[in-house]
This record gives C-alpha cells, structure tokens and sequence, in this order.
C-alpha cells in the first residue's frame, strides 16, 4: 500500500528521501511528499500522480535539511490530492502513516471542538494534531508519540519529525510493517526494505508496539511497554528486486500470502459487533431508499465477475433482494432494463476497465443508483460511483488476481449484511452470528495457507496435463469458475469451471484417464456436499482424476478422492474465500513449474482500458 521512508545522518535528506521512495514505486502510489527539518524549520514537499511531480518539486526548490521523512500514498481516506498527500503537519509537528485510524471521525471532533482545524480529508491528519497536544503539554517528542497512539485505535506505521525537536526521527508500529536501516553516522527508516538497500543493509524489523527513536549516531527501540529492547540486526543479501517481492519469487506469490492481512484491512473498522450491523464510511442510501430497491445488478469482468456470482449467493440470502451478475461487456451492447429501483454494483479491483466503467455509466445513465466494489480510490469506477466500498487491499501487481477475489469477497459479504440489516432481513443477533463468522476468516487464511506443499504435490503431478476440469456447486460454483480462471491464465492449459449440476450436459463426454477435475467439496451447504459426491462418483466411473478440496475432518470424499487438499471449514457462503485460496495456489505452482512469466503471463493486460 503506502511507502514510508526516513533518514537522519549528516547528507541533504530530501534526494535520498525521494530516491528511497522511487524504490517503493512497485507498490503503487497516487501521490506522494516530503518533510525536511532545519534548524527548527519544517518544509514540505508533496505532489499528486507520479514520483517525478515530486522530483521536479524538490530539484526546483531543494528543502535544506539532514533529517527527513518521506510518504507514498495509496489513498483510503480522501481522494489522491496534494492537501491529501503526506506528510501531514501541524504546527511543529509532521508526521507519515500508513494504515487506518478507525477511530478518527470521533477524534477529529473532540479535535475541532478544541479549536483545531484540519487542512486535509485524511485520517492520518489526526496524528499531527494529537501529538502536537502532547507536545504543548510540556511532554518530549517520543513521549507525545507514545501519548497520541494511546488515543487511537487502528492500525499505524508512523514516522514523525518536530521543527522543535530537529535532530531524532520517532516512529512506531502497529499492524503494519516498520524497519530500521542502520549505517555509520547515519540511520534510516522505512515501511519496506528496498528503500533503503543501497545505503544498507543491516536491517532491524521492529516489533508490534516498537518505539523507535533514531538519530545520527544510533537507535534505541522500546516496547509496547516503555521498556527498552534489543532486536536483532539481520544482514539482508536480498537482490533489489528480490526484496520488492519480500522474498518471495513472484508478486502472485507474496499476494497470496498476504490474504490473511489484507482481508483483515476489508474488515477493519467496519463490522459493529455490539450493534449487529456494518459502518460504510460514506453510506449514502437512506433505509427507505434500500427497502425501495427491488433489484441489484452487478456488473464486473473477469475475476470481479466471479466474486459477483459469490456475492449474489450472499446478498440474496442475507438480504433476500433478487441480484443479476451481468458480464459488462455484454450488459453495455444490449437495451438492458434499468429502473430507478435497481442498484448497479461496479466489481473491479482497478476501477478502470473499459467494459465495467462503460456498463456502469449505462446503468447509472438509464436511472440505476451506483456504487462501487474497488480496490483503487479515486479510480474512474469510484469517481463515477455515488458510493464506493473500498476493498484496501493494497496493491496488486500480478496480473491474475488473487488478494482482490477475496477482499471483494468479504466487503460484499459485508454489503449483504448491511442491507439484510437496513430491510429488516436480518435480526441483530443473525448478523451479529455472522460478523463472527467474518471475524474468522482472516485466521481461517492463515490455516489454509498451510496446505501449500499439499498443493505443490498435486501440481507437480498434473502440470504436464492438457486439460483441467473445475467443478463445485452453489457457493462454491463461482469458485470453480476463479480456479479455472487463474489456472488458464497464467500456466495456459486449457481449463473450464462448471457447476457440478451441468457436467452431465456435456463436459462428462471430456472425462477420461488423462483429465484432472478439481472438485471443490466443503461440506456446507449440504444439499450441495450430497451432489457433489455425485459427481465425483460420475467421474471416477470414467477414470478421470479427482482432486477434491474438502474440510479438515471429512473422511467420506478423502475416500473417493485421488488426491485430497484440507481446508479449515467456513459457514457456506464465506467458505469461497477459503476454498479459492489452494486453487490459486495450485495455479501459481503450475504455472511456476511450467516456467512460464506468472507475474506477466502472455497476451494479458493487469488492467484492460480498452474494449
Ligand atoms: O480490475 P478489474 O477487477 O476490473 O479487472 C477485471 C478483469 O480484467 C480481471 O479480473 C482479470 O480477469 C484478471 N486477470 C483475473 O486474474
């Protein structure tokens, strides 16, 4: 998501402050800045779109300094603009964050209502304020830091620096990652290893609830505590490129791993257990406006179409409002039926493709209220949108998509309790039962992650294989469209996805000793589970290879099965964010075997701007 980086030595901080963040580029950004400390003096540089508005800034008019923070930005609250880049300041103090204050709306009221004004729409904004309190209440600069996080609730790596205080960088971490660089007469800070490996590499990571305090001639680090600690320093021998990838091979790699962090991003600040409801930051239709609509269509290409499929199991169970899933590209060239009654959902992970934005402006056009499901703020999906529902996924460099499936996943789970709630569908314990289930889940990746060898067995069995079959029913249809999906795309072997209930229509006459069929069986539903397994009798009749994704404790398909991959057991209509989780794995070990680009695979854009 955002890149922090930050140095204190004895150089003009603002070019390696700039050229640290360029290394952070991969990640994605809008907009990005700097803050430069000289003697008691705090300059700020920012600029909106591409590293070089802020270069051009800098070289035109160099902030002087030898201490500095720097930001890139991936906006979640505000939309990308200069006021809304970081670092953010008030008076003395400037600080940059990435994460989520989930608290700030009640703090920037008891903020305003002491006279504070805020200059941008960003949730980090509130950091400046609280830790300048501090400071005027006569407290030192790492203890004002340690004052201001007691006050929020969220997640936060934070970098600060003080006009009054120019010679030490205090900077803390909670849920989102934090590394010191340590060198002679000079030390930096970053969310992320690359930007700092060619001043480098003795890297320290800091703890859950680490305070840094670093200056020229050293780091002390205390804990969550106060307390003081050591923490280890690790030689880092990573390749540049290595290192933006966190080690792992691939970006589809290291973007299936993160799943548990950035599902949990979906999730925060939204689910109100207490109440048994869902807070949208922004929610904009009124209860009389949801009980008035008599359809939802959603609109979405690709993998966003498949979460669309999962996300009409949920919102017309929970909500029991009838929902339509239409393929944009086609929606956009017939003479659809809109109402002003109907909802028109936009599902994207980059909010830009051509077909989507086109079927959602018809829609919006012909009377449709519209929102969208996006990952990228500011995109021309949520500037259209009357609405947006923010997936905070972070950025997603591989073109097969996989942390955006299942963030769209969960926020239109979210969605659909939210309404079943607002149409009096849902009672508050119902939903409340359901929030825990969504409270779950992140966990629940965690565990599933572990399989992966599992898969990786399976994989090097079939990679040589021409075809592959997918088959999973209810919920769990959309799932067997996704593994289909990702294994085709990136290994280019040719796959389909069926529900199980359609095979007998023809794809049966496919099956022989030479055809995989990946069954995707959790035990729930179970009018789902009985069918299934008839299926996988179906197949095994004609010698066809099953591979049967099952629950942890189910004995009766690991029968039947050739090669079975276990996954912790999820309520029905949240087991798709688990059960896709080995088929991208299994995709990317293929694919991986195969020798093919994965990140890049042939003939495909990561984001389609163009019919
Ligand atoms: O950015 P979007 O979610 O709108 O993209 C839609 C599709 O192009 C995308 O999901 C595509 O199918 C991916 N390559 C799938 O991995």
């Amino acid at each position: 998501m955002c890149g922090i980086v930050g140095y204190v030595g004895d150089k003009e901080s603002a070019p390696i402050l700039v050229s640290g963040l360029k290394k952070l580029e991969y990640r994605g950004y809008d907009s990005a800045g700097v803050a430069v400390v000289n003697r008691n003096q705090l300059n700020v540089v920012r600029a909106t779109g591409k590293l070089r508005n802020l270069e051009n800034r800098v070289v035109a008019d160099q902030p002087q300094g030898n201490i500095g923070i720097g930001h890139t930005r991936w906006a979640t609250h505000g939309r990308p603009s200069d006021e809304n880049a970081h670092p953010h300041t008030y008076k003395n103090v400037a600080v940059v964050h990435n994460g989520i204050i989930e608290n700030h709306l009640s703090l920037k009221t008891q903020l305003r209502a002491k006279g504070h004004v805020f200059s941008s729409e960003t949730d980090t904004e509130v950091f400046a304020h609280l830790i300048s309190d501090e400071l005027e209440a006569g407290k030192e600069l790492p203890d004002a830091v340690r004052g201001a996080i007691e006050q929020v609730k969220g997640t936060y790596a934070l970098a600060v620096v003080s006009a009054t205080d120019p010679h030490r960088i205090v900077c803390t971490k909670n849920a989102s990652p934090m590394v010191l660089g340590l060198s002679e007469g000079q030390n930096f800070i970053a969310s992320d290893v690359p930007a700092v490996l060619e001043h480098t590499r003795d890297i320290v990571y800091m703890e859950e609830g680490d305070l840094a305090i670093v200056t020229a001639a050293k780091v002390d680090i205390f804990n969550r505590q106060g307390h003081p600690v050591n923490r280890a320093t690790r030689r880092i021998d990573w390749t540049p490129m290595m290192a933006e990838k966190g080690g792992y091979k691939h970006f589809m790699h290291k973007e299936i791993w993160e799943q548990p962090r950035a599902v949990a991003d979906t999730l925060r600040g939204r689910m109100l257990l207490t109440e048994g409801d869902v807070h949208f930051e922004g929610w904009n239709l009124t209860p009389e406006k949801v009980r008035s609509l008599s359809k939802i269509t959603i609109l979405a290409c690709g993998t966003s179409w498949h979460s669309g499929v999962a996300g009409k199991h949920m919102i017309e169970t929970l909500a029991r409002l009838p929902v339509e899933v239409e393929l944009a590209s086609e929606f956009r060239y017939r003479d659809p039926i809109v109402e002003s009654s109907h909802l028109a959902i936009a599902i994207s992970q980059s909010g830009e493709t051509a077909d989507t934005l086109a079927a959602f402006k018809e829609a919006k056009a012909r009377g449709a209220t519209a929102m969208a499901i996006c990952n990228v703020i500011g995109s021309a999906m949520t500037r259209e949108a009357e609405f947006s529902v923010l997936t905070n996924a972070g950025p997603e460099i591989g073109v097969a998509s996989t942390k955006a499936f299942t963030t769209q996943l969960v926020a239109l789970y979210l969605l659909a309790v939210k309404l079943g709630r607002m149409r009096g569908t849902l009672s508050v314990a119902a939903a409340q039962e359901h929030l825990t289930h969504l409270t779950e889940i992140p966990k629940m990746i965690e565990e599933v992650l572990k399989c992966e060898p599992a898969v990786k067995r399976v994989a090097r069995e079939f990679m040589n294989s021409q075809d592959f079959l997918f088959l999973g029913r209810g919920p769990m249809h959309p799932v067997a469209l996704e593994g289909a999906l990702k294994l085709k795309e990136i290994s280019y072997i040719h796959a389909e996805g069926y529900a199980g209930g359609e095979m007998k229509h023809g794809p049966i006459a496919l099956i022989d000793e030479k055809m995989p069929v990946v069954v995707i069986a959790p035990k729930k539903p179970h009018v789902a589970y009985e069918k299934i397994i008839g299926n996988i009798e179906e197949v095994r009749a004609r010698g066809g290879k099953v591979i049967a994704v099952i629950d942890e404790d189910d004995d009766q398909v690991a029968g039947l099965a050739d090669h079975v991959i276990r996954v912790p057991a999820a309520c029905a209509l949240l087991a798709p964010v688990i059960a896709t989780i080995p088929l991208q794995l299994l995709a990317y070990h293929v694919a991986e075997m195969r020798g093919n680009d994965v990140d890049q695979p042939r003939n495909l854009a990561k984001s389609v701007t163009v019919e």
